[in-house]
């Protein structure tokens, strides 16, 4: 036991005896055998300890007064406990599986605690804080377990779950996909500047030419082949394009040292930190960072959210965070802590725009305690006017699945946005995977669905990436992973044009669905309360040829003949009954 700074308060007694107590009764624990299968359930691992600290701010009032803030005693008290778990495992190495391992860790903590002093190691140590609650995250033996649940103060121990990021099995090298192949029409006049202020209020008008699908399609309303002759390709945005917003990234590499992160130099672009199951640790350069298994997928969700030519909001600042392993319960909330606890510098309040990818089903009353602080901790983020962006991952299933009764987590949330994926894109190997069948509104196979998803966005994009070893790199790839940054950077883009209003979660997402495409997402229920196709706040449809067929907003603003009217549908009718509204 190695903690006693405190010594010199008397309440700490309180907490010495039972420390005491704990050593006493654990000390050598001789090694029970299990039954085969519980040992196989429980093996060695990392484990996420929650405490309740309500315990300790309710001591003699004399005692507290010696200490300026209840968060100080819940320090103290939370360290002790770090220690005496310590002191547990090093004391009982023999109840784990493979004892080399933790002798190993125990040894690199000497070290370690040799050269900074800290309390926190490798085996034990501090993962996050709220209100009264605790996480503190340790390497334990099955029989640890069973002795700390008893610990006064732990309320429980769970093993630190994994989540799934989803990106999906497609990816077809170096070819651009259009609605219309032969739409390089030249005249640049067929859309309407002033029309498009005058319908969206931004305040100045960005224009990306001849663009990517996943961009034009979320800046126009919903596209009908029969009414609009050649598809508009243009993506429209407001020229702040997510200026001084700031989108938080946690994945599993970065490169923001080429063009599309170099287009403006007033934007911040950076690598933060590296993140593993125990430490933080700092980015290989401020530009490039990446996990030891360096994948493409950060560097393919920053171009898409923030990138110059392929990304929603080319102008946003976008702060990378490398997962090291797998995103898992204690790298999540490692994060949300770094982000909770830098008081401006980084997390600067009603400008944060923050995606996650990752998710996973949890069964009913499974891992109650890990969910519960997620959803509070998020909320604690949301407060300050952050806005979470989550993707609904990739299992053909209902994120409420009540068959299965399983939920996905963190999607399901009240307090983040759940985002679903369309696009059902069919190739023509012969032709060259050139795409015969065009629903870009489609419910994809893949794509989660259901209460508890938001909004949908296009989930087939095409990227330009600096690879770690290869170079640039030019492609098309699909997933739900995909779409969240869409509507992050749409988010971005809502902002920054309004740099006054405070959105917070509630108030964006009925802003999102509120400029939504409503009821078009096919293999979705009519008026389900997920049924919205992501858009910028851009509605009108424009034909790159000028030809429409059609009249109304959906196409290009048509206006029908003196005796006819526009009907719902958008065509000009002698029929007034078609037209109401
Ligand atoms: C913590 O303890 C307090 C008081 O003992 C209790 O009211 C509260 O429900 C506990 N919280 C948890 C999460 O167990
Ligand atoms: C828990 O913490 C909050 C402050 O975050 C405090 O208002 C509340 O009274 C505390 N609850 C208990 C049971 O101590
Ligand atoms: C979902 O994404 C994961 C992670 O990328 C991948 O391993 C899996 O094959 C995908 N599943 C489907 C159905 O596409
Ligand atoms: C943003 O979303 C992408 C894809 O859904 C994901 O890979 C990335 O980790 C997310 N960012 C954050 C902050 O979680
Ligand atoms: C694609 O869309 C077409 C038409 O809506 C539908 O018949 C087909 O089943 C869809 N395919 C997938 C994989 O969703
Ligand atoms: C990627 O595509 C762009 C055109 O969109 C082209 O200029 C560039 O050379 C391509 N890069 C690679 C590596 O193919
Ligand atoms: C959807 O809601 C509208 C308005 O409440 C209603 O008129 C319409 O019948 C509903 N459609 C379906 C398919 O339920
Ligand atoms: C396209 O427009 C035509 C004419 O208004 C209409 O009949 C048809 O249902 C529309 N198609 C879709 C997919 O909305």
């Amino acid at each position: 036991m190695q903690n006693f700074i405190l010594i010199k308060f008397s309440f700490i007694w309180s907490i010495i005896l039972i420390l005491f107590i704990h050593s006493i009764n654990t000390k050598n624990i001789k090694y029970s055998k299990q039954n085969k299968k519980e040992k196989e359930s429980f093996t060695d691992n990392y484990y996420a300890i929650f405490i309740n600290n309500t315990l300790s701010t309710s001591l003699p009032k004399t005692t507290k007064n010696n200490y300026n803030k209840r968060e100080e005693i819940q320090k103290e008290f939370v360290n002790s406990l770090i220690n005496e778990i310590h002191s547990l495992i090093v004391e009982n190495v023999n109840t784990y599986d493979n004892p080399n391992k933790i002798e190993e860790m125990i040894e690199k903590d000497k070290l370690r605690k040799r050269e900074n002093h800290q309390i926190d190691s490798n085996i034990a140590f501090h993962l996050s804080s709220i209100n009264n609650r605790s996480v503190i995250g340790a390497y334990l033996s099955n029989d640890l377990i069973n002795i700390i649940k008893n610990y006064q103060g732990v309320y429980d121990v769970l093993p630190n779950r994994h989540f799934e990021y989803a990106s999906h099995s497609n990816s077809n090298s170096n070819f651009n996909y259009n609605f219309n192949f032969n739409s390089n029409s030249k005249s640049n006049s067929y859309y309407n500047k002033n029309e498009i202020i005058k319908e969206t209020k931004w305040k100045n008008l960005a224009i990306k030419s001849n663009t990517d699908n996943h961009l034009s399609i979320i800046s126009q309303g919903k596209y009908n082949e029969s009414i609009i002759e050649v598809y508009d390709n243009n993506y429209y945005y407001p020229s702040s394009g997510g200026e001084n917003i700031d989108i938080f990234i946690f994945d599993s590499s970065f490169a923001f040292d080429y063009y599309e992160f170099t287009n403006n130099e007033n934007r911040i672009t950076k690598c933060i930190s590296i993140l593993s199951t125990n430490e933080i640790n700092p980015p290989q350069s401020e530009k490039r960072c990446h996990s030891m298994f360096s994948k493409e997928h950060g560097s393919i969700v920053a171009d898409i959210a923030a990138g110059d030519k392929h990304g929603v909001a080319p102008n946003a600042n976008v702060y990378g965070f490398v997962l090291e392993d797998e995103a898992t319960f204690f790298s999540v909330i490692k994060e949300l802590e770094i982000l909770k606890n830098d008081h401006g510098s980084l997390f600067r309040k009603n400008k944060a725009v923050i995606n996650f990818s990752f998710g996973s089903f949890f069964k009913e009353n499974e891992y109650t305690s890990e969910i519960e602080y997620l959803y509070d901790l998020i909320q604690q983020l949301n407060d300050k006017g952050a806005i979470f962006v989550v993707c609904a991952q990739n299992n053909s299933q209902p994120i409420n699945n009540k068959k299965e009764k399983e939920i996905l987590y963190p999607c399901y949330f009240d307090n983040v946005i759940c985002v679903g994926a369309t696009d059902n894109l069919t190739y023509d190997s012969y032709y060259n995977n050139e795409i015969i069948d065009k629903h870009p509104y489609q419910l994809t196979d893949y794509s989660n669905y259901g209460e508890g998803v938001n909004i949908y966005a296009p989930g087939f994009v095409t990227y330009e990436i600096m690879t770690q070893y290869y170079g640039l790199k030019n492609d098309t790839i699909s997933g739900t992973s995909f779409a969240t940054p869409i509507v992050t950077g749409v988010i971005a883009t809502i902002m920054s044009e309004n740099p006054n209003q405070n959105y917070n979660y509630k108030t964006m997402l009925t802003y999102l669905q509120e400029i939504s495409l409503k009821n078009i997402v096919e293999g979705v229920e009519k008026n389900h309360s997920s049924n919205y196709f992501i858009n910028n706040g851009k509605h009108v449809v424009y034909s790159k040829n000028k030809k429409y067929h059609g009249c109304g907003i959906n196409a290009g603003n048509q206006k029908c003949q003196k005796n006819q009217c526009c009907t719902l549908d958008g065509l000009c009718s002698k029929n007034k009954k078609l037209c109401l509204n």
